[in-house]
């Protein structure tokens, strides 16, 4: 069980932002040998959404934002801290949070990004939590966003089909320690051992951008799929049933499961481990692809709004992205 700290910390609001454009898996046969019937077999994605050339990433960010401050009745300046979990900030310095903090008018709040892929807003809300908890912070914004368009290669079919962009935020605030709405337990892990499995390979110490590499696309997304699917299934199951079991529950205890939407066959193998039916997960990437750190908290404000979840419900959140980093947060909502 969790270890005694002053304070709890609760999700106060939610939002999320989809950019305007819709492309259906239809679009993509026109450029790509691909079919809708292949992915939606493959994946159970139908369309993604997809930034305007004016967007960046920031934007898309802030947008989240502004909806989850508004729900939560505060404006930025009743914020501690803003974490943006993201593998797509608008460059590679500065931190894509601090354009966010500069677009929603805070001046000096501490502001910074994370970079667990996938997994990057459970590793934000882990991190945010523990401020909050020891009595450090009173409120976090934890932003997960993607613009996952601008990074994919256009004509490789086994990795275009996947993707799409988007943003997804929450408010995290301060509970008194016996509060039942809380966050009760996150754990997080990494295995760097997979690395190679999904990376960017060029643009970085190890492989600096040369005209050979944008030749070679290797700027762009690359990934051994079956690794990271086997990955995926491993790595979100163990962590859903040890966090579960961490907190001296079971999965029957679980109202809702807001995982990593990438795949929906990868759901169904970790729902299947877990002997739970796959209807009790919260599930939005038939119409918006594998949004990576920012599908969890899109899937969690969409889940919220439309009612699949409802207050007081018990929510398991679980994720494995690129690195492999995984982790899961189990919260009363
Ligand atoms: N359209 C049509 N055919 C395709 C496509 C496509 N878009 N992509 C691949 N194929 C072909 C392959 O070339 C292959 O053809 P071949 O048999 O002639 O060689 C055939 O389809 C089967 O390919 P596989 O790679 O075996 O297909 P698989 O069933 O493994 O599905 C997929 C591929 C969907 C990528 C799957 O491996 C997967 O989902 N992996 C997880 C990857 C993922 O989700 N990554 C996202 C980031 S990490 C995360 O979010 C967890």
């Amino acid at each position: 069980m969790r270890r005694a700290l002053p304070f709890a910390c609760k999700i106060a609001a939610t939002g999320s932002y989809l950019p305007a454009r819709i492309v259906p898996n239809r679009d993509l046969e026109a450029f790509l040998d691909t079919s809708d019937a292949w992915i939606r077999e493959r994946t159970g994605i139908g369309a993604r959404h997809v930034a305007a050339d004016d967007e960046v990433t920031s934007d898309l960010a802030a947008q989240a934002a502004r909806r989850a401050l508004e729900r939560a009745g505060i404006d930025v300046g009743g914020v501690d801290m803003i974490i943006v979990a993201t593998v797509t900030p608008d460059g590679p310095m500065p931190a894509c949070a601090v354009r966010v903090q500069h677009k929603l008018g805070a001046t000096t709040i501490p502001a910074f990004d994370v970079s667990a892929a996938c997994a990057g807003f459970l590793f934000g809300v882990t991190i945010a939590d523990q401020f909050i908890c020891s009595g450090a912070m009173q409120r976090v914004l934890v932003v997960g966003v993607e613009l996952l368009s601008r990074i994919i290669d256009w004509s490789d079919r086994t990795t275009a089909v996947l993707f799409g962009d988007g943003a997804g935020a929450v408010v995290l605030e301060r509970a008194p320690a016996d509060s039942e709405q809380r966050i009760e337990l996150c754990r997080i892990h990494s295995e760097g051992a997979l690395a190679d499995a999904l990376s960017i390979p060029a643009g970085g110490s190890a492989e600096p951008v040369t005209e050979r590499a944008l030749h070679m696309r290797r700027n762009k997304v690359q990934m051994v799929g079956q690794e990271v699917f086997r990955a995926a299934v491993r790595g979100i199951a163990d962590v859903g049933a040890e966090v579960v079991a961490d907190a001296g529950l079971t999965m029957a205890d679980i109202d809702r499961f807001v995982p990593h939407q990438a795949n929906v066959r990868i759901l169904s193998a970790v729902a299947e481990r877990w002997g739970v039916p796959l209807d009790r997960f919260v599930l939005v990437l038939e119409e918006t692809g594998n949004t990576s750190s920012a599908s969890i908290p899109i899937a969690l404000d969409r889940g919220l709004r439309d009612g699949r979840i409802a207050s007081g419900e018990r929510v398991l959140m679980c994720a494995l992205g690129a690195g492999v980093s995984y982790g899961a947060v189990l919260a009363r909502v």
